[in-house]
């Protein structure tokens, strides 16, 4: 793990505007609305070529940094880890046992004049502070200022007075009395009364395997990896030499009916997650968490979102899930994304799921205590706890996204991403000044020669103006350019990102000079 970018947390600066960074997102072939010549499909996004590029190097650096070469446990041995990479539908039972069939719920209202769905913990009502129980009541959706004005309005207008903030408050819509309805406007209604009384809606997608479509052949889209690693705790344990403290990993999809996605990519229906269900022994697990915590934290940092936007933050108590309640402890790393400023969104979350899962499935496929793990040290017999840092790839990447884009009227681009550049998409750009008078040839082999160790673009064409724009945009912190002096003293010009300096270096030593700059 490289140390991390900054550990003095930076300036906080102005959030940057959404809808910015989605237009450059889809400009440069970051991410892309799934479906979009369809008109797309609510809650999907596809990455492009840059994006792809900069996810895989996030999942590639966890990958690294958490199984192939994490650091030393608390107990001061070598972490022992290994992977795994499981089906995204697995056997319905799997999840009966998770507790995600019948429990895998969100509060959802429906609103009978639009049809919208909304989720009910997303909205919001503004409310006459006078109220005496009679007064109309307009609903938003939490966090989403433009509506929440518009209704504001509507009320004043409504209620033939001037709109002004301090007249008004703000009461979550989960805190209304059932006989409050028939006061409420819902978010895309013109008439009171229209929204429904909450009601539990499943995240799990269904589908069905085989010919035979009844109940005996349903099957779901797994929500979390997670289950997988549990489902495969025995076979891992008989297949290698991994003993107690260990942990398995896996990167993969899941899937979630989410009610109202939204946010860009972060709040999405198909999504990538990076978990780690880290098995330990029951007594140990205030050290492990505590461990697992601080790792976390510190790799967030390490690849390159700096310190003052991202928060520790502990469960409260009622937010334990129902796995955790007795357990060492439960965190979530959150960022403050530009939509959630100035507070922060969930980046990942670290529970103590105690022993929980391994128990449930031991009862529900029948092998009950008989799955208990064998200390043969110790001579005893138990179910492991689980700590488990479980992480989002696409959340993180938005995350990485955000934190790079940085407003520069002075340049060309107007814009520049500044990456870490373990994470850059693209880590050198190198340019011939001319497309001609021999300096094509040079570049061209100095492309060839390079891309073999490092993902780097030959780009022959426009001014060169144009071309540090296109490397500011695409967040590549370096670009050689070979003109006329390159011909004759063997040396190419340097330009770095972020500070803009330029200086010569031999041809001969560009490959050592991006080795030392950003490794590999
Ligand atoms: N196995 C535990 C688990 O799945 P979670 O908090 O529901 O826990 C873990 O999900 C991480 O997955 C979150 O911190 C977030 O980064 C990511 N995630 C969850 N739901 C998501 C969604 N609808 N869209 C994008 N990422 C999501």
């Amino acid at each position: 793990m490289t140390a991390p970018a900054t550990d003095s947390p930076a300036p906080i600066r102005d959030p940057i505007r959404m809808e910015d960074l989605v237009a450059l997102c889809r400009r440069r072939g970051f991410i892309f609305q799934s479906s979009e010549i369809y008109g797309g499909i609510n809650g999907f996004w596809d990455y492009g070529p840059l994006g792809v590029a900069l996810k895989r190097n996030l999942k590639d650096a966890w990958w690294k940094d958490m199984v192939l070469c994490p650091p030393d446990g608390p107990d001061g041995e070598p972490l022992s880890m290994v992977g795994v990479d499981c089906t995204i539908i697995m056997n319905s039972r799997v999840w009966e046992a998770s507790g995600h069939v019948g429990g895998f719920n969100d509060p959802m209202v429906d609103c009978r004049e639009s049809k919208a769905r909304y989720r009910a913990d997303h909205l919001a009502v503004l409310v006459a502070r006078e109220d005496d129980g009679s007064r109309r009541m307009m609903a938003f959706i939490e966090g989403d200022d433009a509506q929440r004005e518009k209704a504001g309005k509507v009320l004043a207008k409504y209620e033939r007075a001037e709109f002004s903030p301090d007249r008004y408050m703000v009461r979550p819509f989960t805190s209304l009395a059932r006989t409050d309805l028939t006061r409420v406007v819902g978010p895309d209604a013109k008439e009171p009364g229209t929204l429904t009384e909450p009601r539990a809606f499943s995240l799990m997608f269904k589908t069905n395997v085989g010919a035979l479509e009844d109940a005996s052949s349903i099957a779901y889209l797994r929500p979390e990896t997670a289950q997988g690693i549990f489902a495969n705790f025995q076979n891992v344990l008989d297949s290698t030499r991994v003993r107690v403290p260990f942990g398995i990993a896996q990167i993969g999809k899941a899937f979630r009916n989410e009610v109202t996605p939204r946010n860009f990519t972060f709040r999405s229906r198909e999504f990538e997650q990076m978990e780690i269900e880290f098995f330990i022994r029951p007594d140990s697990a205030g050290e492990w968490y505590a461990f697992w915590r601080e790792l976390r934290h510190r790799w967030w940092r390490s690849i390159g979102l700096t310190g003052a936007n991202l928060v520790l933050r502990e469960h409260d108590r009622d937010e334990l899930a129902h796995y955790a309640k007795e357990g060492a402890g439960t965190c979530d790393i959150e960022y403050r994304f530009p939509f959630t400023a100035p507070g922060f969104g969930e980046l990942e979350g670290v529970a103590h799921r105690s022993d929980f899962d391994l128990r449930r499935h031991a009862e529900f496929c029948g092998k009950g205590e008989k799955m208990r793990y064998f200390d043969q040290e110790k001579n005893e017999r138990y179910f492991p706890h689980v700590i488990e840092p479980s992480a989002g790839a696409d959340r993180g990447t938005l995350a990485l996204l955000c934190e790079a884009y940085t407003p520069d009227p002075s340049r060309p681009s107007g814009v520049v991403m500044k990456f870490h550049p373990r994470m850059a998409p693209v880590k050198a750009g190198i340019f011939p000044l001319v497309n001609k008078d021999g300096m094509p040839e040079v570049s061209e082999r100095l492309h060839r020669e390079l891309r073999a160790r490092f993902a780097v673009e030959h780009d022959p064409k426009q001014s060169i103006g144009k071309r540090y724009a296109r490397m500011d945009e695409a967040g590549t912190p370096y670009c050689f350019t070979i003109d006329s002096d390159t011909l004759t003293n063997q040396t190419v010009t340097v330009r770095e990102r972020d500070t803009l300096s330029q200086e010569r270096i031999a041809l001969d030593k560009v490959g050592a000079f991006l080795a030392e700059k950003i490794g590999g």
